[in-house]
């Protein structure tokens, strides 16, 4: 591969009324090349606004399969093709059919990190940042959340009145980071600010002095006085962190947190997604059409 591939890159990417897109997750040269990088919700704002007629989406599938369902019209590119999320793949159609049989009255609330056919039977997404708002917004007293336990314990934290059936997936990476790892570094630096991704387990939430989606996270380190921060999600978050702020000291828990899914995709998968048009994404149109209003009305509830 040439050694000026950014430029090869740019270089396509105008010839193909391109956008790329990447998540925070990702390597930090595929950040370095992004026209946006942010957390799901806004990427998935960016997706469905842009005018670019073909979108690279740096991320893994489920985020590409949404801006897919939101603007069919777009030519939707996912450079790694097995870049998926396990716990999307934690929701099975058929399982969630039957707990809707045992809830009838229960609103069903998908966090975006889920499949197609799953968003196809549900009410409404979310996202991490956008989740309290939009379960504020939600009139039903009982509510089916999934895939992930961890997100929907932290949801059902804060609103108290209502009744949460919770789905028992969960994020293999946050999964990692135990409660003593974080009580070690809180025990040697007092003054230090834990930053936490509400996919991590409920005693580890329970050391935060903030959680909230990577964008964040991001905006509460760029935004706070104090000088260090233990940064408890996916490292990838860490460029963006220390790009905005060179001055401030983060740190991670000790075992390392790395999606591999989000890391499959590199500047050379970027080029060739660009060249040879892969992995173009396509949904079936009853399929999409289904899956479209859990999306749509995740962007009217977040409001
Ligand atoms: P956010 O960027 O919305 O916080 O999502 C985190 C994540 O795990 C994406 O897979
Ligand atoms: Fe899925 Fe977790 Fe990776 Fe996000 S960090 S893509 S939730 S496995």
């Amino acid at each position: 591969m040439s050694p000026n591939i950014k430029e090869q890159i740019l270089k396509l990417k105008k010839e193909k009324n391109a956008i790329i897109l990447a998540h925070y997750y990702q390597r930090p040269e595929v950040q370095d090349i992004a026209d946006a990088v942010g957390d799901s919700y806004y990427l998935s704002q960016i997706a469905q606004s842009c005018n670019e007629t073909t979108v690279v989406f740096c991320g893994v599938k489920f985020m590409a399969e949404s801006a897919k369902i939101l603007s069919p019209e777009k030519n939707i590119l996912l450079p790694v093709l097995d870049a998926g999320c396990p716990m999307a793949d934690m929701a099975e159609p058929e399982a969630l059919l039957n707990l809707k049989k045992q809830h009838p009255n229960a609103a069903v609330v998908a966090y975006i990190n889920s499949t197609t056919e799953v968003k196809a039977l549900c009410d409404v997404c979310v996202t991490s940042s956008s989740a309290l708002k939009i379960i504020n917004n939600i009139d039903s007293e009982e509510i089916i959340f999934l895939p992930d336990k961890n997100l929907g314990s932290y949801i059902a934290e804060q609103f108290p009145k209502k009744k949460f059936i919770l789905w028992d997936g969960y994020c293999i990476t946050h999964k990692k980071v135990r409660q003593e790892n974080v009580q070690a570094i809180k025990n040697i630096n007092k003054d230090i600010k834990v930053l936490v991704h509400p996919e991590c387990e409920a005693e580890v939430r329970a050391l935060a002095d903030f959680i909230g989606s990577t964008g964040e996270i991001i905006s509460y380190a760029s935004k706070c006085e104090a000088r260090d921060y233990l940064i408890v999600t996916e490292e990838g978050v860490l460029h963006e962190l220390k790009r905005r702020n060179p001055n401030k000291n983060f740190y991670v828990p000790g075992n390392t947190m790395t999606c591999i899914n989000m890391k499959k995709t590199t500047l050379e998968d970027v080029y060739e997604s660009l060249l040879n048009n892969t992995y173009q994404i396509n949904i079936e149109e009853e399929m999409r059409i289904k899956a479209y209003d859990s999306l749509m009305n995740m962007h009217k509830l977040a409001r």
